[in-house]
């Protein structure tokens, strides 16, 4: 299946001056700076940085071999619909802009093709600039989301539509021209606030309005920028919907009914935002559309997808077989890479079910998933990251192998006769201990990065810190180490809460060791005791396990175990904290903590400090 870019954008490398041309200020024209780059200038106010990608084929196709793209959609950019001025010098404008797609395509190897934009204030001209430009060989039209004060509802705008669906063009709807632009003047708000709710404005006004009742199915249209805020508050439409008469509009369905009208592009820039809007429009609706080559596109196009947990049927309908249907195009159609040309990054679908070693493995995904933040992006910010995801996946093996063992123990102790659970703790504890010797080891290679060269990146981690790691307080919580005001730090993802939250509840590996010892009798205690008593007799319980060294030698083992483990642990504390003092010296965390002195305070944790006392009994 190829893989289909929907939304991308271009700039030719000269255009005519248009308000000389028109007699009119403010119209965007391209400054070149340096080599292979350029400013967008509106009038005299800066608009955009861009770079060669917008106009040389040759280096768009160069980046879309690197990122394992087949085929790109170009469209040109919101700036240039010229929808508030006259419809003959916006029509003009548009003309231009659509040929010069046309020649650049010419150029893309097939690879490169075209939606063509319309001067949507006039809807006699858009629909013969659309048919126009249909039969020069564009797939359909971008649009925005709005002309002044006209919606997608407008019956203009849905005569327009019709035209589109009769002509079998795709429809790709960009948010512009953002609301409440006087009180967003800071911090690029009208892109990250206003065209989202721009978008979701169009979609709302199409649904509510009735378009999509007057507009035949076989319209293909597309949101972009994953629909905006659309998909994640349908609830709230469909709340306001049921309980508000005046909400209701003139559409004949309830709002969620019409999820299957119109499709979303993959432009969210969030693993689970993506997973969210798939499981909210379905894996038929949402398609891969990049906003490259500008600063706010996706870096990598096609990473997003690829690195969430969705099918691989499903990534690739996501990544091209959508779009081949979105643009009604055959997959013969479209030129597509050589599976050597895409540097391995797509991932590998065996023609036959065999498994490879790449398949099995999810070899290009796990290699997907190392998005570094710096840019230009610093050497050793991906040393960083691996580092941290291989820790990740052995917590990931040590919670595995854990919750065996608690399941042993737990055996162990409803019959005590059997040896072969405890031998089975012994033996997984024991891997527990070599992994994390590993993790111990580890840090040295981390501290081959000089702290110039961390701290070069780290103001882009902030406040991603060690706290967030879910896995280790699942680790610290399964042991027995259960501080619940730690799940403060997981508020932001629920999914690690509610898991850390079962942890605190559920029996950890302590209390079900000692739940052991209890049932084979060598455990006394009263219920109502006091802890230190309490503490007392599970620590002699575990004298009385070394003092019977004979009998007990396979509970020996387990204990020797959970002991190096601990003491593991302490020993990886002590690597982190020498690792943190060396890097970032005695300075705050990301996380918001006082660093090295507060992970000092850490090193008296201990998961089973019976088994620590019982050696001072002993020595008695
Ligand atoms: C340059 C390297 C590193 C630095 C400067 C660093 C720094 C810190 C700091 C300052 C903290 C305290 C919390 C905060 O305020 O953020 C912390 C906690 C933590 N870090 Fe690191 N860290 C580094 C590498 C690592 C690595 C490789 C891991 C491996 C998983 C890791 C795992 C953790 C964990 C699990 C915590 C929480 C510890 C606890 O609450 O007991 N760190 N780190």
């Amino acid at each position: 299946m190829p893989v289909i870019d929907i939304h991308n954008h271009f700039f030719p490398r000269t255009w005519p001056d248009l308000a000389a041309r028109f007699g009119t200020p403010d119209w965007p024209w391209i400054k070149h700076t340096e080599p292979g780059k350029a400013e967008i200038m509106v009038g005299d106010r800066f608009f955009r940085h861009i770079y060669s990608a917008c106009w040389d084929p040759e280096v768009r196709l160069q980046e879309m071999d690197r990122d394992g793209v087949d085929t790109q959609i170009m469209s040109a950019t919101p700036v240039l619909f010229a929808y508030e001025r006259p419809a003959e010098h916006a029509l003009d404008c548009a003309r231009l802009f659509n040929d010069a797609a046309l020649e650049l395509c010419a150029q893309g190897g097939g690879r490169l093709k075209s939606l063509c934009q319309v001067p949507l204030q006039d809807i006699d001209a858009s629909c013969k600039e659309l048919s126009r430009c249909m039969r020069a060989g564009h797939l359909g039209v971008q649009i925005g989301n709005h002309v002044g004060e006209k919606n997608l509802d407008d019956p203009g705008i849905v005569t327009f539509l019709h035209h589109c669906a009769d002509e079998g063009a795709a429809v790709l709807v960009h948010p512009w021209d953002m609301l409440g632009q006087s009180r967003m003047p800071k911090y690029m708000m009208p892109w990250t606030v206003g065209m989202p709710a721009e978008t979701q404005l169009g979609i709302v006004a199409m649904i509510l309005g009735g378009a999509f009742d007057k507009l035949p199915r076989k319209l293909r249209i597309c949101f972009a920028h994953g629909g905006g805020s659309f998909a994640f508050l349908l609830g709230r439409l469909h709340n306001a919907w049921e309980h508000h008469p005046i909400a209701h509009g003139v559409c004949e369905l309830a709002p969620a009914k019409y999820l299957d009208r119109f499709s979303v592009d993959s432009a969210v820039f969030d693993r689970r935002a993506l997973e969210f809007l798939v499981g909210t429009m379905g894996a038929e609706r949402v398609m891969l559309g990049s906003d490259y080559p500008f600063p706010l596109g996706e870096h990598g196009i096609g990473q997003l997808i690829r690195s969430t947990t969705l099918d691989d049927g499903t990534k690739s309908r996501l990544l091209g077989g959508n779009a081949l249907t979105f643009l009604g195009l055959e997959q013969t159609q479209v030129a597509q890479l050589p599976e050597t040309k895409t540097g391995g990054s797509k991932p590998v679908m065996p023609a036959s079910d065999q498994l490879t070693y790449s398949s099995y493995l999810k070899v290009p995904e796990l290699l997907e998933l190392q998005h570094p933040q710096s840019k230009p992006e610093h050497h050793d910010e991906l040393l960083f990251i691996i580092v941290h995801q291989t820790y990740e996946l052995w917590f990931k093996e040590l919670l595995h192998d854990l919750d065996a063992v608690v399941a042993n123990l737990a055996a162990a102790g409803r019959s005590p006769e059997s040896h072969d659970d405890v031998y089975e703790a012994a033996r997984l504890l024991r891997r527990c201990t070599e992994i994390t010797r590993v993790l111990i080891e580890q840090f040295t290679i981390l501290e081959t990065m000089l702290p110039t060269h961390f701290l070069a990146f780290r103001g882009k981690l902030e406040p991603a810190s060690g706290f967030q790691s879910e896995q280790f307080r699942e680790l610290e919580f399964l042991c027995g180490l259960k501080d619940p005001k730690m799940l403060r730090y997981h508020r932001p993802t629920p999914e690690a809460y509610a898991q850390l939250d079962r942890r605190l509840r559920e029996p950890s590996l302590h209390d079900v060791f000692f739940g052991a010892l209890r049932a084979i009798g060598k455990l006394q205690m009263q219920e109502d005791a006091e802890e230190s008593d309490r503490f007392a007799a599970r620590a002699r319980a575990v004298l009385s396990l070394y003092k019977d060294e004979h009998r007990y030698r396979d509970w020996i083992d387990v204990c020797e175990r959970l002991t190096e483990f601990d003491e593991l642990v302490v020993g990886w504390r002590l690597r982190h904290i020498q690792l943190v003092e060396r890097v970032i010296g005695s300075r705050m965390g990301t996380g918001g903590s006082a660093g090295s002195s507060y992970l000092k305070l850490t090193l008296d944790k201990k998961f089973f400090p019976e088994l620590w006392e019982a050696r001072t009994l002993l020595t008695e």
